[in-house]
C-alpha cells in the first residue's frame, strides 16, 4: 500500500522559481507530498504558469478585493482548508501573514528567505549582505511567526559573497541553494522529524558534521 503524502498548500506571489523546486522534488520521488493547492496573490504570477503545466490546482486571491487583511487572510484559510492542507510552504508570498492564519496554523507554515537570519530580514537583502561586506551570505528556511523573518530557523544553507557581485549575482547564487533547502525541509517535515523546544527546532536523527567550517576568502595554509 502507498504511503499516505503530505498534503502542501503553496503561496506564492512571483516567478515560482521554488514551487518549482518542489514540484521538481515530487516528480522525481524524492518528496514525499502532493500540491493539493497553489494561491498566488498576484493573476500574473508566473507560478501559475508552472501549475497549469503540472496540473495542479491553483486558486488568485487578490488582497485588493478585501477590506482587510484578516479578510484576505481568512479567504486563504478557506481555500487551504477545502483542499485539507497540512503544511502551509510561502514561496515567494510577498505579504505579511496576520495572527488569524498564523492561529490557523500553528507551526505547520513555512517561509524561505534568501540571508542567512537573523541577519538582513526583510527586503533587498542581497544589496544589504553586499553593503554590509560580509563574506558569506546564503538562505534560511523557518516556520513563520508573528515576526518579519523572525521564527524558528529550520535549515540555512551558506554561499560565498565574491568581489564584483551585485544583487543579481548573489541572488542566483543563493536561489541555487533554496531549491535544494526547501524541498529538504518539508521532506524532513513530511518524515515527522521536526519538533520545537522552544524557539528551537529540533531535528531528529540529523547527520552531523561538526569538523565542516567555511572560510572566504581561503586560507593559505592556516
Ligand atoms: C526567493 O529568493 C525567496 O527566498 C524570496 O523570494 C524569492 C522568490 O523566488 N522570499 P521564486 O518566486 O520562488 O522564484
Amino acid at each position: 500500500m502507498k504511503e499516505k503524502k503530505l498534503k502542501i498548500g503553496v503561496l506564492v506571489s512571483g516567478s515560482g522559481s521554488n514551487l518549482q523546486s518542489i514540484i521538481d522534488g515530487i516528480e522525481a520521488g524524492r518528496l514525499d507530498a502532493e500540491i493539493s493547492v497553489t494561491i498566488s496573490s498576484k493573476p500574473d504570477a508566473y507560478a501559475l504558469v508552472r501549475c497549469k503545466k503540472h496540473g495542479i490546482p491553483a486558486v488568485v486571491i487578490r488582497h485588493q478585493d478585501f477590506p482587510t487583511r484578516e479578510a484576505f487572510d481568512r479567504q486563504m484559510i478557506d481555500v487551504l482548508r477545502s483542499h485539507a492542507v497540512e503544511l502551509v510552504v510561502m514561496a515567494g508570498f510577498m505579504r505579511v501573514l496576520t495572527p488569524v492564519f498564523l492561529n490557523a496554523f500553528p507551526m505547520k507554515i513555512m517561509n524561505i528567505h534568501p540571508a542567512l537570519l537573523p541577519a538582513f530580514p526583510g527586503t533587498h537583502v542581497q544589496q544589504q549582505a553586499i553593503d554590509h561586506g560580509v563574506r558569506f551570505s546564503g538562505c534560511t528556511v523557518h516556520f513563520a511567526d508573528e515576526g518579519v523573518d523572525t521564527g524558528p530557523v529550520i535549515i540555512q544553507a551558506v554561499v560565498p559573497v565574491l568581489a564584483g557581485d551585485t544583487a543579481d549575482t548573489l541572488a542566483a547564487r543563493i536561489l541555487r541553494e533554496e531549491h535544494r533547502i526547501y524541498p529538504q525541509a518539508i521532506q524532513l517535515y513530511a518524515e515527522g522529524r521536526l519538533a520545537l523546544s522552544g524557539r528551537k527546532v529540533i531535528i531528529k536523527e540529523c547527520p552531523v558534521m561538526p569538523e565542516s567550517a567555511f572560510h572566504n576568502p581561503p586560507l593559505s595554509g592556516f
